[in-house]
């Protein structure tokens, strides 16, 4: 058969993609058509977000259909079943499939390999490799094999049956620490919706969701030695609504939903700001020991803990001790910001307090980057939350506490603070931080974004997403969707995938898989949607 010169010229390019670097998604590579085509000219490995460490297409793929089973290795490897059972259950709602998950590791199929020798996967990288007769999924550890699975979701058609195109992907993350924060203080949201978001979070790699548990307008989590912090304290909301609280068995279930998902939960109580709630709920917890009036306005910075008092100590103990019963990962946050009503030598004399309850209680702290004036701990994370306006002795204290050892969680307001308006259009959301377009929470330099701060200091990046204006899910949705998909590229592609126009086209052909997840996303003008 004679083929058309063209066609043939593009038949090779597509064949002859060498396994180096510059065959990244990122590069486009393996996209015969010419850059600015729109999403739809982008073909299945080049639309992998996050953009892969490499990733090509080559030979004939493997047909996904009704004798597909998902093969799980030995049976003694109870995690990597419970991984494969999980990638089964996302496989079967869009394809109809009935997708069974069998062990043993030979055959026909989606096999999932534990192999410690995985090159380059580290803690949580894989590698893809798919053709005629299955598509192997390989990584050191279950957590790779998870991230593989989510790679595998994205190369299969949105609904029904489909191929996944012959190929190989080889991947892992840049920064260990990729997260999310909910401020479910604000406003309150369900467990419910909570795992939502944790879904919609996992399926882009992100690892990491903080919640902002407490706050002045209202405490979020039943803590056994100090009852009506939740009972008292969580029946309130900004606005006046009424609030509401989780249980314990609540909240563990929701921490089991997430790990299961690979997504630590880092907890953070807000202290020693932040805490009318806990000030309404208590009248100990006050220097005048007259209990609050509970508060539902968006004022910050006029609460704080009686730093004189010894009672207090023995509050954040024992919140702390139950927070970290509570808690599988190596992390408790303790807030620190914002504490206008706090004198600086107090602040700094109740978070050495704070910092010593959370190292008793076996975890290491971290805390907004107000820390660093005072004595951060040995190992003490600092989240920084500021903008380009923010002062230069602010950033020096910060580079400073990172050049001692504290790793840094970059957070810039103007870039990842899910709240802030896309622009003036915006309904929900602030703008003190300023308008913040999908273009400006994308295109920035995590490595280098702190003069002074080289990337090994950073031990990755989070988009918070305060909710003084936001009540409901389609609200979360459309502040977090899709900014959030640029936060999970920036905290997993290598530096030399981060190009605004190749991610805007791969981040427009995310488009009908939010959709086909009722996701309701921001359709921002400056994203090539088709
Ligand atoms: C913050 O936005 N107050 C951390």
């Amino acid at each position: 058969m004679r083929v058309p010169r063209r066609a043939l010229a593009a038949l090779l390019v597509l064949a002859a993609v060498p396994a180096t670097a510059s065959c990244t998604a990122a590069h486009g590579a393996d996209d015969p058509r010419p850059a600015g085509a729109g999403p739809a000219a982008l073909a299945p490995y080049g639309r992998i977000l996050p953009a892969p460490v490499s990733a090509h297409a080559a030979g004939p793929g493997y047909a996904f259909g009704p004798g597909t089973v998902v093969r799980t290795g030995t049976t003694d490897d109870e995690e990597v079943r419970k991984v494969g059972e999980l990638l089964a259950e996302q496989l079967r709602g869009p394809s109809g499939l009935p997708v069974p998950v069998v062990d043993g590791a030979e055959g026909d199929g989606i096999r999932l390999r534990i192999d410690e020798g995985t090159e380059g996967a580290g803690a949580e990288g894989y590698r893809l490799e798919s053709g005629p007769d299955g598509v192997t999924l390989t990584a050191r550890t279950p957590a790779g094999l998870f991230h593989a699975g989510q790679t595998l979701r994205q190369l299969l058609p949105v609904s029904g049956p489909g191929t996944v195109p012959g190929g190989t992907v080889t991947d892992a993350p840049r920064f260990a620490y990729r997260g999310a924060m909910v401020d479910v203080a604000r406003h309150f949201f369900t467990v419910e919706q909570v795992k939502r978001y944790v879904d919609q979070l996992a399926q882009y790699k992100v690892n990491t969701l903080h919640l902002h548990l407490t706050d002045d307008q209202g405490w979020r989590l039943a803590i056994d030695s100090w009852p009506k912090l939740a009972q008292y304290g969580g029946g309130s909301e900004v606005g006046g609504g009424p609030g509401g609280y989780w249980t314990k068995d609540q909240y563990r279930d929701l921490v089991a939903y997430a790990g299961e998902r690979y997504v630590d939960v880092v907890p953070e109580i807000d202290m020693p700001g932040h805490v009318n709630a806990a000030q309404a709920s208590y009248a100990e917890l006050n220097c005048d020991g007259k209990a609050r009036e509970r508060y539902t306005g968006i004022k910050v910075g006029f609460s704080s803990l009686c730093v004189g008092k010894e009672r207090t100590y023995e509050f954040i103990d024992q919140v702390l001790g139950e927070l970290a019963e509570l808690t599988p990962g190596p992390y408790l946050h303790i807030g620190g910001d914002e504490a206008h009503s706090t004198p600086a030598a107090d602040y700094a004399a109740f978070m050495d307090r704070a910092q010593e309850a959370v190292a008793k209680h076996g975890k290491t702290v971290i805390a907004w980057h107000q820390l660093a004036t005072a004595h951060p701990a040995p190992g003490a994370v600092l989240q920084y939350w500021g903008h380009d306006r923010t002062a230069a002795p602010e950033k020096a204290a910060v580079a400073a506490a990172a050049k001692a050892g504290h790793p840094l969680i970059l957070s810039p307001a103007d870039r990842l603070y899910l709240d802030m308006k896309y622009d003036a259009t915006t309904k929900p959301g602030l703008a003190w931080a300023g308008f913040v377009p999908v273009r400006r929470a994308y295109d920035w330099d995590p490595g280098t974004y702190l003069a002074g701060v080289p990337e090994s200091e950073i031990l990755g990046v989070e988009a918070p997403l305060w909710t003084e204006t936001i009540a409901t899910r389609p609200d979360l949705e459309y502040m977090a969707f899709p900014r959030v998909l640029g936060l999970a590229e920036l905290g997993w592609s290598p530096p030399a995938a981060r190009d605004w126009t190749a991610y805007s086209r791969r981040l427009a052909a995310q488009a009908p898989r939010l959709d086909s997840q009722d996701v309701n996303y921001h359709r921002a003008p400056d994203v090539p949607w088709r």
